[in-house]
């Protein structure tokens, strides 16, 4: 059975059905292979608060799995019933709070949630890690997200609950990471290979600062776990030094080709995927970074390239975009409900819950 629920795919000349930026069919990522349960069994219990947890494996079976609950209709098997989630959201959400609820109430879990820092005992000074001792009594996980880098540390201090890092500051959003990455390898799966033969590699253009705004961070440390795919990184960042020396360094070691360039027309039409971003929360407000390096249905694209974007977006992500095959960012949006289910259902341990003639797990 497959899951619609969604997003209609439209059918006319102009989107097309294959079209494969648009609406990549999850299946395109399920091979013959079953799930492997002993790799997702290694999330039971755990917290995911950074990227650098994850090897390239485990990100395969989280996206397959993933698509696998994309394709599948287990609603009915109520996977999360009895346990409640806990959303604590210090700041502003569209896509990550809500897809993280979607995700709770079509599995049949329970949500407590706080949209707004300032609805909790912070408006009168209380702690994080006082906070986060109230919620080993209220739920059994929770999803954070913070405008401090430190509130990872500081809830932990006494949270005994699994922790899901919903973007911590400038520091990482793992969970936003996964979702990119389910979005290309649906619409690519060969780059999930060990081998991708070389006219079958991307060059991956990244328009950001990789080392202020958490997204990119995250993205850029999970693209590493897929060199294989790879030909060359380009960061594209009116910054001098975009990087920072930790992602410098780990760029250097993984012995991929990279540049970073300041202009966007110098790399622009050779990109197979661009990565965009331009809103960070640095120090205590938003900042526009990058905001002169825009895209539009006019823009030198490649003919195949597709573009993401973690959202929310300004000008530099024209809606010209929104109907042509170069968007993936859509799809990536959408697919966060699917990654965030899979991540509940192996913390959670609730494969029991599946219905087994509908997901081909192995042992
Ligand atoms: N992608 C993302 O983090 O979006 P929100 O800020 O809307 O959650």
């Amino acid at each position: 059975m497959v899951n619609n629920m969604l997003f209609e795919k439209p059918i006319s000349e102009e989107n097309p059905l294959d079209s494969d930026g648009l609406y990549p069919d999850p299946e395109k990522l399920l091979d013959k292979d079953s799930i492997d349960l002993s790799i997702l069994q290694k999330l039971i219990g755990t917290s995911i608060l950074s990227v650098d947890q994850f090897n390239k494996q485990l990100v395969l079976e989280i996206c397959k799995f993933a698509a696998l609950l994309e394709s599948t209709e287990i609603a009915a098997s109520h996977p999360l019933d009895g346990k409640i989630i806990i959303t604590a959201f210090f700041e502003a959400s569209t896509r990550t709070r809500l897809s993280f609820e979607s995700a709770v109430l079509r599995l049949d879990g329970k949500i407590i949630s706080i949209p707004l820092g300032q609805a909790t005992g912070q408006a009168k000074g209380e702690s994080l890690a006082d906070i986060g001792e109230m919620f080993n009594a209220y739920g059994d996980l929770v999803v954070l997200r913070h405008t401090d880098t430190d509130s990872i540390q500081e809830m932990q201090n006494n949270l005994r609950l699994p922790l899901i890092n919903a973007g911590n500051g400038t520091g990482e959003h793992p969970t936003q990471a996964l979702a990119d990455w389910f979005a290309i390898l649906k619409w690519k799966p060969r780059l999930k290979d060990d081998e991708v033969a070389p006219q079958h590699q991307i060059h991956l253009g990244i328009l950001g600062t990789p080392g202020s705004m958490r997204a990119v961070n995250s993205f850029l440390r999970m693209s590493l776990l897929f060199k294989s795919g790879i030909r060359k990184i380009s960061i594209v960042s009116e910054m001098a030094d975009p990087l920072g020396p930790e992602l410098d360094c780990r760029l250097q070691k993984s012995g991929l080709d990279y540049l970073v360039t300041n202009d966007i027309n110098d790399v622009v039409s050779d990109l197979d995927v661009i990565y965009m971003n331009s809103i960070a929360f640095l120090g205590d407000s938003y900042k526009t970074l990058d905001s002169r390096f825009k895209l539009n249905a006019e823009s030198n694209l490649k003919k195949d390239s597709v573009v993401l974007h973690p959202l929310a977006r300004l000008d530099e992500l024209d809606p010209t975009l929104d109907e042509t095959p170069h968007n993936l960012y859509f799809t990536q949006a959408h697919g966060a409900v699917f990654i965030r289910q899979a991540l509940f259902i192996s913390i959670l341990n609730r494969f029991d819950r599946l219905p087994e003639k509908d997901i081909p797990l192995s042992n």
